[in-house]
């Protein structure tokens, strides 16, 4: 009797327990943040729940790319200020310096050698200095060209172009971005050592700026040496912002042993740097060139008109003509008036 009445109890028993074990929940499906990837199978969507904004979901991997290890890294903000807010920036950056250009053109025009050309030229940058410029001024242009395309070919240039197409030239601009970028950082470096010496500030730069450069009215023309203060300023900006581009770039180049957050800072420092440097250049390109009478000749034959050199660098003239050896003032005086 008593050995019936427990065989009944613990078969009740049995029947309770598991159908208490079958009613209730799964263990995967509780509490999404304590989610363990490495010790239990779980789901996608369980692993995206337990993602909290910045965090990422790692486990172990035994190889040296520790990389490797993370499922999930936290990569939403980043995109969407690569993908949003940067192409916003760089448009306003790019445009609003055109814009600007265009005003300035209107209301200043062409700035012309006020005394008119003279028949005399004086040598302002030897070969050296011109190989450098240009090294750094064609790799800068190329690895704009093909780094803007990493932020707006997928919506410029593919509706046009057709997927295949636009996927073979951003693969074959990655490649040249790549190689470029080694020429643009020499360029950088030999820019820095050929220049620096002429770019300190100084209060005549002061005095520069207090005059508005000479830019904005006819005839102005404050002293300057070799540089002045606007072109400290760009050239300050090429190798301060060339230096933080290199650094970043080689991270993105040669990324394998740092975490992805910090590569995801180093693509958004040298995408950001990259549409103010272009900013910068697009005003420096327009002044070297139509902008200003005569300041192409610098960069290109290397002489420039001395008149031209004493309205925009008197000081420099000056010290020129008092340097001793090798004039490189050349071409016929021009007749007493
Ligand atoms: C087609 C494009 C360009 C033209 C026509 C141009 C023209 C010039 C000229 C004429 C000068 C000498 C100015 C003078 O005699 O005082 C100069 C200087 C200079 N350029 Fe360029 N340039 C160009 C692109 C670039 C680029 C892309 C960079 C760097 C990323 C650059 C960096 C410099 C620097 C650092 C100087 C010395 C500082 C200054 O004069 O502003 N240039 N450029």
């Amino acid at each position: 009797m008593a050995s019936t009445f427990s065989k009944v109890l613990l078969a009740g028993l049995t029947a309770f327990f598991l159908s208490v074990s079958l009613l209730a929940p799964p263990a995967a499906a509780q509490a999404p943040a304590s989610v363990n990837p490495t010790a239990q199978s779980v789901k996608e969507q369980q692993l995206l729940d337990a993602l909290k904004p910045g965090q990422a979901l790692s486990g172990r991997a035994s190889i040296p790319n520790k990389n490797a290890a993370t499922l999930i890294q936290p990569g939403r903000d980043w995109r969407a200020y690569n993908q949003e807010t940067l192409p916003r920036l760089a448009a306003i950056a790019v445009l609003g310096a055109l814009a600007a250009l265009v005003l300035f053109y209107l209301l200043r025009g062409k700035i012309m050698i006020d005394a008119g050309r003279s028949t005399m030229r004086i040598l302002r940058f030897g070969a050296i200095d011109r190989f450098v410029h240009w090294l750094t001024a064609t790799s800068f242009l190329t690895l704009a060209l093909t780094g803007a395309n990493v932020t707006f070919g997928k919506t410029l240039l593919a509706p046009i172009m057709g997927a295949e197409a636009f996927a073979a030239w951003a693969g074959f601009a990655k490649l040249i971005h790549n190689y470029v970028g080694f020429a643009f950082m020499a360029g950088v470096a030999l820019t820095f050592l050929i220049w620096v010496k002429d770019n300190i500030p100084n209060m005549i730069d002061v005095k520069w700026f207090a005059a508005g450069g000479g830019l904005l009215s006819k005839g102005s023309h404050p002293p300057a040496k070799r540089f002045n203060g606007g072109q400290k300023i760009v050239f300050w900006s090429v190798v301060l912002g060339g230096a933080f581009m290199s650094i970043s770039g080689w991270h993105l180049l040669f990324p394998t042993n740092e975490g992805l957050a910090e590569v995801q800072w180093h693509a958004t420092i040298h995408g950001t740097l990259a549409f103010v440097m272009l900013a910068l250049i697009l005003a420096h390109i327009y002044i070297g060139s139509v902008g200003m009478e005569g300041a192409f000749d610098a960069m290109g034959s290397g002489e420039v008109d001395l008149n031209w050199a004493k309205e925009h660098h008197s000081l420099w003239v000056k010290e020129e003509q008092a340097r001793k050896g090798t004039s490189r003032i050349s071409g016929a005086a021009q007749p007493a008036e």
